[in-house]
């Protein structure tokens, strides 16, 4: 179909040059036939979906890079040109929902398994799991022990077990093993490593020679979450933290560009969280409430879970419930079904969830911080930034809103993985990439992947029974307009149009 289309067009031109060839200067009104079509012959190469066999140069390249705590909006407060570069260049989504509840180590791990935290096994950054009587705090080795993370798979060890490679700079949990398996490279958990040393190692692992580079790797920085936790998010010095960001993103651009990789491999800069300014007149002090003996406080404020003594559980939540204003008591079975937050064991009997801007306390001598997260992910102050670049992204494309564990599936399509079932769908979010997927890789939410389904061969057959028509169509159209003599209707956007439309047309 291609070939038939340059030979009556009577040169070989290029979609870039065809351009110019458009009706309005006077061009064949066979190329417009040849725009009309491109997609379809796009839609229909076999080889867009590669396996995990073909050759290593060929294999798709995707980093996934966390600023902790990295609010939606803050880029909206100082000049950040190296967001606003990727956002050109590529796509950004407005509102991500992230997974309740929003604080750092479940949410990093539902951006990795694309599940919500109740599947994953991370609950929480401190946790007590009852049926192995331990205990998880974000401050101790017990992070190490794999059990607290072996309820999912995160997609590096699925990377692995495909035949892939993966690198991970002190992304949450990835210097863990995990279902017997560590990323290929990996850097132990380190605060004081500098965000250019990471980023250092991440392009060493991405450049290493065939065979040994990753296809997959994680990056973590923990700014602005520290700055945002200790000066709130409204004081004015964050602006200086937040241009800071900006220029270490732009120091990742950079040595991207110098190995050679910008181009090839695909980038997406998020973050688990926002932030909520905190006041010193906004503090619920349990123990004018329910005696603290009575209880176990098992994670931290704004979203505390309760572990009642034996026996103390109706007496606990009975003292709590209707307590103050400013804070929600739940019961775990009683945990607003959109939080998708009830169905583990590590989730305690009680939950407590403060007001945004509220700190829960036993009383006023702990700790305070003047900026927190964890609040209800709804609030779009506790929602993330996300902006993403690369071959596989479309070019300056805004997307209003998405759900964080829709990314799990868009990074196993971007990397030809398989995904496991997970919380996510890529229909939600395929948008957002330059060619949309065939109707194999696009599978519902909740539903075990099979090997590639033979409806994909039905694509070729629809697509070109609708070019036809609209090929038709279009001739139709652009006679009448001759006849009419209003040749210049159509300009350049005609390319533009035709292509979302014929694509989504296939995929009904
Ligand atoms: C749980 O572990 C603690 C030690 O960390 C121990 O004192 C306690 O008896 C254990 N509880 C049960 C129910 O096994
Ligand atoms: C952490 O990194 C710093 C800076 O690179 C280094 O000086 C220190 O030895 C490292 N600590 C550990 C435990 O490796
Ligand atoms: C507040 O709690 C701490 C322990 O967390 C305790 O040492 C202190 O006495 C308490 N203060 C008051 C006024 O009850
Ligand atoms: C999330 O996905 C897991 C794995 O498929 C599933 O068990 C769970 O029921 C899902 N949760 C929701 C709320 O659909
Ligand atoms: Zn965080």
């Amino acid at each position: 179909m291609l070939g038939l289309c340059l030979c009556l067009a009577g040169r070989v031109v290029t979609p870039h040059t065809m351009l110019g060839y458009l009706p309005h200067r006077g061009g064949s009104p066979l190329l417009c036939l040849w725009v009309l079509l491109l997609p379809l012959v796009s839609l229909q190469s076999p080889n867009r979906h590669r396996s995990p066999d073909q050759g290593v140069e060929d294999r798709p390249k995707l980093l996934l890079v966390s600023f902790d705590g990295f609010r939606w909006d803050y880029i909206y407060r100082v000049p950040t040109p190296n967001f606003r570069s990727i956002m050109e260049e590529g796509v950004k989504v407005e509102y991500v929902e992230n997974a309740y509840i929003t604080k750092t180590f479940p949410n990093h791990y539902s951006l990795v398994t694309g599940l919500f935290a109740e599947s994953h096994g991370i609950v929480a950054n401190e946790m007590y799991d009852p049926a192995l009587n331990l205990s998880f705090s974000m401050e101790t080795d017990s992070i190490y022990d794999s059990r607290w993370w072996d309820e999912a798979v995160p997609l590096w060890v699925s990377i692995q077990k495909a035949g892939g490679r993966s690198g991970a700079a002190m992304w949450p949990g990835s210097d863990v093993e995990i279902h017997g398996m560590f990323p290929t490279q990996y850097l132990q958990y380190n605060a004081s490593v500098s965000f250019e040393a990471r980023v250092r190692k991440v392009v060493e692992w991405f450049s290493a020679p065939e065979g040994e580079a990753v296809d997959f790797a994680v990056l973590y920085w923990e700014e602005p979450d520290e700055s945002g936790h200790r000066l709130g998010p409204q004081s004015p010095l964050m602006d200086e933290v937040i241009a800071g960001i900006d220029e270490k993103l732009g120091f990742l651009l950079n040595e991207l560009k110098k190995a050679g990789l910008y181009e090839k491999v695909n980038l997406i800069v998020t973050s688990d969280h926002g932030m909520a300014q905190l006041s010193p007149e906004k503090i619920i002090e349990l123990d004018e409430y329910v005696d603290r003996d009575l209880y176990t406080w098992v994670d931290k404020s704004p979203v505390v879970g309760i572990l009642p003594k034996e026996g103390k559980l109706d007496e606990v939540y009975g003292s709590l419930v209707d307590a103050n204003p400013n804070m929600a008591a739940y019961k775990r079975e009683n945990i607003p079904e959109h939080f998708h937050y009830r169905h583990n064991i590590r989730i305690m009997p009680i939950l407590l969830e403060a007001k945004e801007g509220w700190t829960i306390m036993q009383n006023r001598t702990g700790h305070f911080m003047l900026g927190n997260h964890g609040y209800d992910n709804t609030i779009r102050n506790m929602q993330p930034v996300f902006v993403a670049r690369g071959p596989a992204f479309r070019q300056n494309y805004l997307k209003t809103s998405m759900r964080s564990v829709d990314l799990y599936p868009l990074m196993c399509h971007i990397l030809s993985i398989h995904p496991l079932p997970n919380n996510g769908s890529l229909q939600f979010i395929q948008d957002l990439l330059s060619s949309e997927p065939t109707p194999s890789t696009a599978t519902p939410p909740h539903q075990t992947i099979a090997p590639k389904v033979s409806g994909y061969s039905y694509a070729p057959v629809i697509g070109s029974f609708i070019g036809v028509v609209m090929v038709l169509g279009f001739l139709v159209v652009y006679i009448v307009l001759v006849t009419v003599k209003q040749r210049p209707v159509l300009k350049h956007r005609s390319w533009e149009m035709s292509q979302p439309l014929l694509q989504e047309d296939l995929h009904l």
